[in-house]
């Protein structure tokens, strides 16, 4: 593990060094698949930079800091920081061993035990399987260490609750069965779900009504709910197209050609970049999803 570590210390300075895209220069080592889909997970599917980027003036997340922390979340009662997971020893995640480093990511606890708290979307991440969550940490490592100290601590109004037993041994989702694979992706990568679940008390999800919308964004767009997308075809998406279906996912944009708030579109950018194949699970598995109504108030 530690000679991997050198090998891609190595290689990420020689990529600084020639500012030539990672794609075009990576070697084929063993390892460099790791980190590719490590960069995948991070940049990408996951998006890590939705919180953990740190946001200028114009609210847009200032480049070379997109793992450098320090955005305030605070839609939902609690008082939320992000904190800087670049490989900086002194302000980032630099002295934390691969293990802690995963074991917070999946089980939400810090080396000295302490809880990770919503937003981070832990109780979904549980769900990452042991690849991918070695590719996620992999891939932190490699990035450049960003000097950031994140001073303010996250409130929460309520106590957090326990991390549960240690993640199990968690497989990759089957190749051959598209709707597990999106399942996989809307679920524990994406988190899609943590957005489109009805909320339960202190940040939990009904899971029995999984897809049905409800979570709350406030914020200088007005308010709105997660939106219900089940394929319930009166409040869901059970009418749209794929087409419409990949439009609000990769460009923001409600079936009706309403543009969608930022807690969405902000997002759509990115997840334009998903491959094909991911774009295509993710609606198969949508389309899986039981007609559930939103909640009615
Ligand atoms: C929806 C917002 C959100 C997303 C997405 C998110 N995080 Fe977090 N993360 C947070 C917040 C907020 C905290 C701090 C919570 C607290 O203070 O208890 C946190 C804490 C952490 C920590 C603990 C760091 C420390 O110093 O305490 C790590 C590690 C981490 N996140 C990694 C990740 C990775 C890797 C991803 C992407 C796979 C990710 N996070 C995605 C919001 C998010
Ligand atoms: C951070 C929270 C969040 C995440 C993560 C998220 N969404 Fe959304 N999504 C929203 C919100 C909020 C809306 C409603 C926005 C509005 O009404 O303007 C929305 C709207 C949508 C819509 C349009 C529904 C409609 O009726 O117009 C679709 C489809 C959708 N999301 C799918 C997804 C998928 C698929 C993913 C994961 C790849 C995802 N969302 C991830 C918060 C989120």
């Amino acid at each position: 593990m530690a000679t991997s570590r050198i090998i891609l210390a190595a290689i990420s300075l020689a990529l600084a060094c020639t500012g030539i895209t990672r794609a075009q220069t990576l070697p084929s080592t063993p390892g460099t698949a790791l980190l590719e889909r490590g960069r995948y997970l991070v940049e990408i599917a996951a998006y890590c930079a939705a919180c953990h980027g740190t946001r200028g003036l114009d609210g847009r997340i200032v480049v070379g800091m997109e793992l450098a922390g320090g955005r305030v979340m605070s839609e939902r009662g609690f008082r939320a920081v992000a904190p800087n997971i670049t490989p900086d020893p002194e302000t980032g995640v630099g002295r934390w061993t691969d293990s802690e480093l995963a074991t917070a990511i999946r089980e939400g606890r810090r080396p000295d035990n302490s809880r990770i708290g919503p937003p981070m979307p832990v109780e979904l991440y549980r769900g990452l399987s042991n690849t991918d969550v070695s590719a996620m940490v992999a891939y932190l490592r490699s990035v450049p260490a960003i000097r950031h100290a994140v001073v303010e601590r996250s409130t929460y109004p309520f106590t957090l609750a326990p991390s549960g037993p240690p993640a199990a041994r968690v497989p990759d989702p089957p190749s051959n069965n598209a709707v597990a694979r999106g399942a996989y992706l809307a679920g524990p990568v994406a988190h899609c779900m943590d957005c489109h679940t009805p909320p339960l008390q202190n940040e939990g999800r009904d899971w029995s009504r999984i897809g049905a919308g409800g979570v709350p964004f406030e914020g200088p767009w007005g308010m709105v709910v997660g939106a219900n997308i089940t394929s319930d075809l009166e409040q869901g998406i059970g009418r749209w197209s794929d087409e419409q279906i990949l439009r609000a996912i990769t460009q923001g944009i409600s079936a009706d050609g309403r543009r969608l708030a930022p807690p969405m579109s902000g997002r759509a950018p990115i997840w334009a970049r998903l491959t094909e194949s991911d774009k295509q699970d993710l609606v198969a598995y949508l389309r899986s999803l039981s007609p559930q109504p939103s909640r009615t108030r």
